[in-house]
């Protein structure tokens, strides 16, 4: 999505003849988006992508949630979940959700044995820790600590990490997009964002598979589910190109924007996607101003609810948090540095800091996972606690 992209073989011309070495036409594919007029890539199989042997149920577990009711801040402390053993979709632990969005952990520990197609919205992947391949049909996408991994709806892959892999999953039921602000009239990116072009990661296009057998693609829309056993393998594919595929960012590469007082969370924007908007905060230097107070002052975002999942660092204005922790502060709920966190700030001049935000705009809800690791003290974690004498 963020330019245009071309691999392998393709026709001079889109929709005409375009034939193997045998004589045989390949298949041409469209992938679009919002019906015919978003963006789209066009892709050339060797053997048509319709060809459905079955079509069975795919009985995923229910996701139970439940309002965040009494509205306050919360503290979930995910980091220290057992290995699941199990793969990137199995592994998947639904945290909060609301109808823009789903924020899950999963623990991939083993290689998908099969296909995964979301049809229902872009996937945003956050890669805490480990390392492996996302196999699609557009090619292979490396991965590694701290990618973004964007996947565009209708993208069909298979998660093979070679190590175990955590993530944050982000299923939006919309496209998660570069804000427009970060985009000039045609839509490159401007000198003013904080990344570029050329430290996006477009997939590598491989030999295609050319073989016919019984391949399982698990699907998704909404809540609607299917396991499809297909005839020709899905990575097929000889040649595409266009502006819809599957890309990786990692946040090492994100130049932070700083600033002579405080930036709020919109100066560090990576993403948006319909409901919500993504941020990163990563080793940066603070305020330059000489009565700079570094971190963030006091406040309520009234319309919004605040998610933010620790990845490592020294995490100065939050007390109690710890790698994998994951903050909700509620719309409307107060939050800000804890109690000595200001004065301990001053004089510092960078952080280490790294960490990964949505805003939601609509209230998020619970899941269990949520619950059943949240430290229900944290919106206490504000109350100064007086002197002993
Ligand atoms: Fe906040």
């Amino acid at each position: 999505m963020p330019s245009y992209v071309r691999a392998g073989s393709l026709p001079h011309k889109r929709h005409i003849q375009f034939r193997r070495p045998d004589g045989g036409l390949y298949a041409e594919e469209l992938l679009s988006t919002k019906g015919f007029e978003s963006v789209y890539s066009l892709l050339y199989h060797e053997r048509p992508p319709t060809a459905t042997l079955d079509v069975l149920p795919w009985k995923r577990p229910q996701v139970r949630l439940v309002e965040n009711d009494p509205l306050r801040n919360r503290h979930f402390k995910t980091g220290a979940l057992p290995p699941s053993g199990l793969d990137a979709i199995e592994s998947r632990v639904p945290l909060l959700g609301n109808a823009d969005i789903t924020v899950s952990i999963a623990q991939a520990d083993r290689p998908m044995e099969y296909f995964y197609r979301n049809t229902g919205g872009d996937e945003l992947l956050f890669v805490h820790h480990g390392a492996g391949v996302l196999e699609t049909q557009f090619g292979e996408l490396a991965y590694r600590e701290r990618d973004y991994l964007i996947v565009p709806t209708g993208t069909i892959y298979r998660l093979i990490p070679a190590a175990p892999t955590r993530m944050l999953v982000h299923e939006s039921s919309g496209s998660v997009k570069i804000p427009r602000r970060y985009r000039n009239e045609f839509g490159q990116l401007e000198e003013h964002a904080p990344y570029y072009e050329r430290d996006f990661r477009a997939p590598v296009l491989k030999a295609p598979v050319n073989e016919q057998g019984e391949y399982e693609i698990r699907v998704t829309n909404a809540d609607r589910n299917a396991v499809y056993i297909v005839q020709n393998h899905p990575c097929d594919v000889v040649g595409w190109d266009g502006y819809c595929y599957p890309y990786a960012f990692n946040v090492d590469e994100f130049s932070p924007i700083t600033g002579k007082l405080h930036m709020p969370p919109p100066a560090h924007a990576t993403f948006e996607a319909p409901g919500a908007a993504f941020c990163a905060f990563v080793p940066r230097l603070f305020d330059y101003h000489p009565l700079a107070i570094p971190i963030p002052y006091n406040h309520s975002s009234v319309d919004c609810d605040e998610v933010i999942y620790y990845v490592s660092g020294n995490f100065m204005s939050r007390r109690g948090v710890e790698e994998g922790s994951v903050t909700l502060h509620a719309a409307g709920a107060p939050h800000g540095p804890q109690p000595g966190a200001v004065e301990a700030s001053l004089g510092k001049t960078s952080t280490d800091e790294v960490a990964v935000m949505v805003d939601t705009f609509r209230p998020l809800m619970l899941a269990e996972l949520a619950l059943g690791c949240e430290d229900s003290n944290y919106f206490r974690s504000w109350v100064e606690v007086p002197a002993s004498r």
